[in-house]
């Protein structure tokens, strides 16, 4: 990766105060995301995926829900040192957010063209005149058909795909430098979610927007992104280079997943559980490596010491496992 990345994240930990005492969903995670970047975030759910992107843009402020530990560096700054309303200018300006649901993101009451206008008026001196020409733009932009019509209706005319358009023209609205997209085409059915992740890509290279693609499919990932993320239980298991990790993943959770990845012939593989077990809930985490007790792998060694995320020689992945260079073949 060449310059310094846009977002460096240096051992996070972010801890949520519930009644049942604290928990910590993000536990030691260390991540970049280079310039003009793609960067899927991969794992099942439960994993931290969301606490991550949510910590990035101090989301668990507003309720004082969370506390954080390290670092987050964007542009020059740590995002954890800022004061909430220098964050309420980076949010929606610097680094936008998409979700899964756009309707629970969309403002009912208000028309497609009134959200974006709002949206550009926040951060930006501009008339509503010339804000409502930008929203027609932006709706174009993302390949929303009849924009000057769409843009005076209101989120519930129009479909999952459409709305998913709406809130990344909303996203782009003021140029952001990282857009976080968390889950964005898993409600949306096969052939829209293709055509969103395709104008995420596109907007990728002619804006050279970086992305953190968050998603459970590493399928998704294939298809999308330059560098991956696995994430286990709060943790970074497995980082690395996109076709170094799908030619050979070297944690066993990474390739776990990959048993659930459709091949390219289109015969997706049965439902079945490609990890046994499930991830546990943040107050039942286990001694040693967290992904132990589902591993095939895992000896005494894994149940009792938790190993370092780490790149095996002459490897530019990092990996988390006692087991890494067996599985490698660079170790008997
Ligand atoms: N507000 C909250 N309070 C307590 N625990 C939470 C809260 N939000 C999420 N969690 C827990 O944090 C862990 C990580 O959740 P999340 O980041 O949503 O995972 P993912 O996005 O990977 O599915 C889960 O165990 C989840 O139950
Ligand atoms: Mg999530």
């Amino acid at each position: 990766m060449s310059a310094e990345p846009i977002l460096q994240i240096n051992e996070l930990k972010t801890h949520f105060h519930t009644e049942r005492g604290r928990v910590t969903p993000v536990d030691g995670v260390s991540l970049e995301v280079g310039r003009g970047e793609i960067v899927g975030i991969v794992g099942e759910s439960g994993c931290g995926k969301s606490a991550t992107a949510q910590s990035v843009l101090r989301l668990f402020d507003e309720k004082r829900l969370a506390s954080y530990e390290g670092e987050i560096r964007f542009g020059g700054r740590d995002l954890l040192g800022l004061t909430p309303k220098q964050m309420r200018g980076v949010r929606g300006n610097e680094i936008s957010m998409i979700f899964q649901d756009p309707l629970s993101s969309l403002n009912p009451v208000y028309t497609i063209g009134g959200q974006i206008v709002e949206t550009l008026r926040l951060h930006r001196p501009i008339g509503r005149k010339e804000a409502a020409a930008k929203a027609i733009e932006l709706l174009r932009l993302t390949g929303i058909p009849a924009p000057e019509r769409r843009a005076r209706e209101y989120p519930h005319q129009l479909s999952g795909g459409m709305r998913q358009r709406v809130m990344i023209a909303i996203a782009l609205a003021c140029e952001p430098r990282l857009l976080i997209a968390d889950e964005p085409t898993t409600a949306l059915d096969v052939t829209i979610q293709a055509q969103i992740l395709e104008l995420i890509q596109d907007l990728n290279r002619r804006l050279g927007m970086s992305v953190m693609l968050i998603t459970h499919d590493l399928g998704v990932v294939a298809e999308t992104c330059s560098r991956v993320v696995v994430m286990y239980l709060g943790q970074v298991v497995e980082s690395g280079d996109v076709r170094d990790v799908f030619k050979a993943p070297l944690h066993p959770y990474t390739i776990g997943l990959m048993k659930a990845v459709p091949r390219l012939d289109g015969d997706r593989k049965q439902e079945l559980p490609d990890v046994p077990g499930s991830v546990p809930p943040l107050h039942q985490i286990p001694q040693g490596c967290r992904f132990a007790p589902r591993c095939a792998f895992a000896d005494d060694k894994c149940r009792s010491a938790m190993p370092e995320l780490a790149a095996l020689p002459g490897s530019d992945t990092r990996v988390r496992c006692w087991h890494a260079g067996r599985i490698a073949g660079t170790e008997d």
